[in-house]
């Protein structure tokens, strides 16, 4: 699903993510904290956005990186940072990633990009086929219990496209996503043969606290993402 969130402005998007609340101070550190030392692995980035993540997996010594993004404004930007260190290309994912060699990878992310995509079968099926044995996938989504506020049906095992106003770059940009159940969710990652080992709803840090003690609030009542391990074995 297109955005212009992340097209339009891709520019903005790169500077509000550098050291915003929700990327920055919740998602990032607690993404990164379900993974294993990265030095010397082959690492694919589904949805990388504008490589906040790739400098990360850069700085963690990662052998390779390949960055993939729907938005060519994203992609470009990639380019322009990384250049030759990071092999970055546009593509859907909802088709999965044909153009990546099966068993392939040591590590797949996926920070925030999965609730762009409708059906997530493909997708998951492809992350099996090219992680290589004992290879693992961590990826961050909407917390499917938060996302039920914006239902329109009131049935949460019902998947809705929904549309939101979202501030992230300093003005109210319309955002399409999907909301789904947890059991949809966790389920199209075990379809495809993977073994869900670790599930969290993030730790809010102290500096969220310091930066805006209402949001901390918020998110220690309601966890806005969840963050999923799952390994091929
Ligand atoms: C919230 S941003 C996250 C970017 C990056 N992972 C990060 O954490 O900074 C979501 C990204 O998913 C990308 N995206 C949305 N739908 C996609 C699709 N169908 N295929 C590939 N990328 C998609 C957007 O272009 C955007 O860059």
């Amino acid at each position: 699903m297109k955005s212009e969130m992340y097209s339009t402005h891709a520019e903005q998007y790169d500077l509000a993510v550098q050291d915003n609340l929700y990327n920055a101070h919740f998602e990032r550190p607690n993404l990164q904290a379900m993974l294993d030392n990265l030095t010397g692995k082959n690492v694919l980035d589904l949805g990388c956005g504008s490589g906040v993540y790739a400098q990360f997996l850069l700085d963690s010594g990662a052998a390779e990186v390949t960055c993939i993004d729907a938005s060519q404004a994203m992609i470009d930007i990639v380019s322009r940072k990384f250049s030759d260190r990071v092999t970055a290309y546009a593509q859907d994912l909802s088709q999965g990633v044909p153009q990546e060699a099966s068993d392939s990878k040591d590590v797949i992310i996926c920070p925030l990009m999965l609730h762009y995509i409708e059906d997530l079968t493909s997708l998951f099926n492809d992350a099996y086929r090219v992680l290589k044995s004992g290879g693992y996938m961590v990826f961050s989504t909407h917390h499917p219990f938060s996302d039920f506020d914006y239902s329109t049906s009131g049935d949460y095992f019902q998947r809705e496209s929904v549309i939101d106003l979202w501030n992230t770059v300093g003005e109210p940009v319309e955002v399409h996503f999907f909301r789904r159940s947890l059991a949809e969710l966790l389920g199209a990652v075990t379809q495809s043969g993977m073994l869900i080992s670790h599930v969290s709803e993030g730790i809010v840090g102290e500096k969220i606290k310091m930066l805006s003690p209402e949001t901390y609030q918020s998110m220690r009542r309601q966890p806005p993402f969840i963050f999923v391990k799952c390994q091929k074995m």
